[in-house]
């Protein structure tokens, strides 16, 4: 049986994108009643970061720990994957020593041929293009607080970057409406906006996208790798910074989120993450068990699952 990876959202089929994120749910029920589940003693995660993290990183180790399993941090800078050993080598004898294996790096391309060459499930922790353990994490946490996304608007205000085109994926795969409002020159990729036109609108005008919304989520300016962007994109976003005021547009029942890291002041008013409104404390802390919850998926034939 061919292996199965988790790129971007595609991988999976709908129904176990739902079964995922209820998993995740009780996983987190689980863990907040102190309850011991350890179903993977004795398996090892490899995680290799070419980027930098907070949560990803404490989310994957600290699960693979609850798990009573361990985790291996991999950066370029310790491993001959930053002194040009090929990507093909390497996946070959990391994956014929642990038994899953998460990644963060730049090029998409470079998860996929990792994946190509690995003997084990393989977890995309971020690429240039994806970051679909985030939107994992967010399904959860609506659904958490609203109850099925089906159906609903969502609406993306910022940068068309690999959270913006990992929305794009979930509005396929979980039903909901999504509208982009981003300014010229950093819509999402075109082909992606074409492809899922049944899911996903451009708006060109960020308090009109807001209108009615159920969820309005946004990331920072500048992504990893585009620092040096960081002065001209502070000027082409700052018509599109979320505020109180923005979500004041949006349905009365509106929930706001953000991947964070985030930048008061930039893509976000100072006071957003006080609103009652913002759950992006809950969105963080769903990473934990929503990553759980895949990490089980992809390995259950190899463990005894609880109920
Ligand atoms: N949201 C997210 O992936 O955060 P980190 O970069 O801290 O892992
Ligand atoms: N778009 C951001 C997400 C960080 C979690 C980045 O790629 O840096």
């Amino acid at each position: 049986m061919s292996v199965r990876h988790f790129r971007n959202l595609l991988d999976m089929t709908p129904a176990e994108l739902e079964a995922i994120i209820s998993r995740a749910s009780k996983l987190r029920q689980m863990q907040q009643c102190g309850e011991i589940y350890r179903p993977f003693v004795g398996r090892t995660l490899g995680m290799i970061f070419e980027k930098s993290s907070t949560r990803t990183r404490i989310s994957f180790e600290a699960g693979m720990g609850q798990f009573g399993g361990h985790a291996i941090f991999l950066s370029p800078k310790d491993t001959q994957l930053g002194r040009g050993e090929p990507i093909e080598d390497s996946a070959k004898v990391i994956s014929s020593m642990v038994d899953i294996i998460m990644i963060r790096t730049f090029e998409h391309d470079k998860l996929d041929l990792f994946c190509k060459h690995s003997s084990v499930p393989v977890i995309n922790a971020l690429t240039d293009d994806f970051h679909p353990c985030q939107l994992l994490a967010d399904m959860q946490t609506f659904h958490e607080h609203r109850g099925s996304i089906k159906g609903k608007t969502v609406t993306w205000v910022g940068d068309g970057n690999n959270m913006c085109a990992s929305y794009i994926l979930a509005a396929h795969q979980f039903g909901f409406q999504l509208r982009v409002t981003a300014p010229y020159g950093f819509e999402p990729n075109p082909k992606l906006i074409e492809e899922y036109s049944h899911c996903v609108t451009y708006v060109e005008d960020p308090q009109e996208a807001a209108k009615g919304a159920h969820l309005i989520t946004t990331d920072v300016w500048a992504s990893m790798g585009q620092e040096s962007e960081q002065m001209t994109r502070a000027r082409r976003f700052a018509p599109y910074q979320v505020s109180p005021a923005m979500l004041d547009k949006a349905d009365p029942d509106v929930l706001f989120m953000h991947c964070l890291p985030a930048h008061r002041g930039e893509e976000i008013s100072f006071d957003l993450l006080n609103d009652p409104r913002s759950v992006v404390w809950d969105e963080a802390e769903n990473r934990l068990h929503a990553q759980k919850a895949l990490m089980e998926f992809l390995l259950k034939d190899k463990i005894n699952l609880s109920s």
